[in-house]
């Protein structure tokens, strides 16, 4: 069902400390936690003895303790001790293998040697870049989050507040192949800035009262990468190649982690290239986010449980849609090709 072969974000660094925290990846249960040295643990979430779930014990040095009968397990998944027991024949629990980067915590849940060459790039980890970002537990399935982010034209009527506007409808969605990256873009000229970016203009000096050409370039990369470049630069200079002086430009990033077939973990963010190190506009931006993606999520869990009362149903696939359907098309090429393997 799903590519597991691959870099998924299970979690934020900041959320695993000295305690387990339990989180379901690709349908597997898995228990994060840190070692003596902060390193990452990352177990299959299963005592070997009967069966409890490891997360309900304790972190002890290295060593994750069950909480029902005190087995304990390394980080290498192997029984480390037990009082009265010799566990060197104990079967061992799975251990998967993980990377901290920017502020995220990778995991490889499949059977194949990690490449560590794919964990995703992350924009942010560069002096010309600010982050700010959050994360939600949806109740749908992370395809459906795909398409949402694939498809912009939805922000006219869900995000009619913030970045919506009538142009967003107006004008053609082209979709193409770039690599391994299915790419949906759209721009739009001589445009008024919708709310959010006319904010973003004020923070960087730029007048607002201008018409601006705005740009949408989502890029997807299977299973769980979506980067999309968005801005505004008034119009005359240049659009998306306009001087970094002359444009607001960011990256809202996107890791859509499958937990079961229709629930995944959404972690979300923007990188941008205005008002580095302004603290201020960080979070205002966080906030702004936060509230723009909600709406999403309740557009989302409805349609999850919309799709389950209707499984016979087939969807249209309009020329909107390219971008989630191509996406579909590379996740469903890396599970067969697993299976096959
Ligand atoms: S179930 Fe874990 S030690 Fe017994
Ligand atoms: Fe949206």
């Amino acid at each position: 069902m799903f590519p597991l072969n691959a870099w998924y974000v299970i979690a934020t660094a900041d959320e695993v400390a000295d305690s387990p925290l339990a989180r379901t990846l690709c349908d597997i249960p898995m228990v994060l936690y840190r070692d003596s040295q902060g390193q990452i643990v990352c177990l299959q979430d299963y005592c070997p003895h009967r069966g409890a779930p490891l997360s309900l014990g304790r972190v002890n040095g290295d060593n994750l303790m069950c909480g029902y009968h005190g087995l304990e397990v390394g980080p290498d998944g192997k029984p480390a001790f037990m009082p009265k027991q010799r566990v060197e024949r104990f079967p061992c629990v799975e251990a998967y293998q993980t990377i901290e980067s920017g502020g995220y915590i990778f995991v490889w849940p499949g059977s194949d040697q990690p490449n560590v060459a794919q964990v995703p790039e992350l924009p942010w980890n560069q002096p010309e870049w600010e982050f700010g970002g959050g994360s939600f537990h949806i109740q749908a399935d992370f395809r459906l989050m795909i398409d949402n982010l694939m498809d912009l034209t939805h922000e006219n009527y869900v995000h009619s507040s913030s970045i919506g506007q009538p142009e967003i409808d107006e004008q053609p969605v082209k979709t193409r192949r770039d690599g391994e990256w299915v790419v949906t873009e759209r721009y739009m000229e001589a445009v008024e800035a919708p709310p959010f970016w006319k904010l973003a203009m004020q923070q960087h000096g730029l007048d607002t009262d201008q018409l601006v050409d705005r740009w949408q370039v989502c890029r997807f990369k299977a299973p769980s990468t979506i980067m999309i470049d968005v801005g505004v630069a008034p119009t005359g200079q240049g659009g998306i190649n306009a001087p970094v002086e002359k444009k607001v430009h960011g990256i809202v990033t996107d890791f859509m982690t499958p937990e079961t077939t229709s629930s995944h973990f959404y972690f979300w963010g923007m990188a941008r290239s205005w008002s580095i190190g302004d603290n201020e506009v960080t979070q205002a931006i966080q906030r702004g986010q936060q509230k723009i993606f909600t709406e999403d999520l309740e557009v989302l869990e409805r349609q999850q449980k919309s799709l389950e009362r209707f499984p016979e149903r087939k969807l249209l696939m309009l020329d909107i849609d390219a971008g989630g359907v191509q996406a579909r098309r590379q996740l469903q090429a890396m599970v067969d090709a697993e299976h096959r393997g």
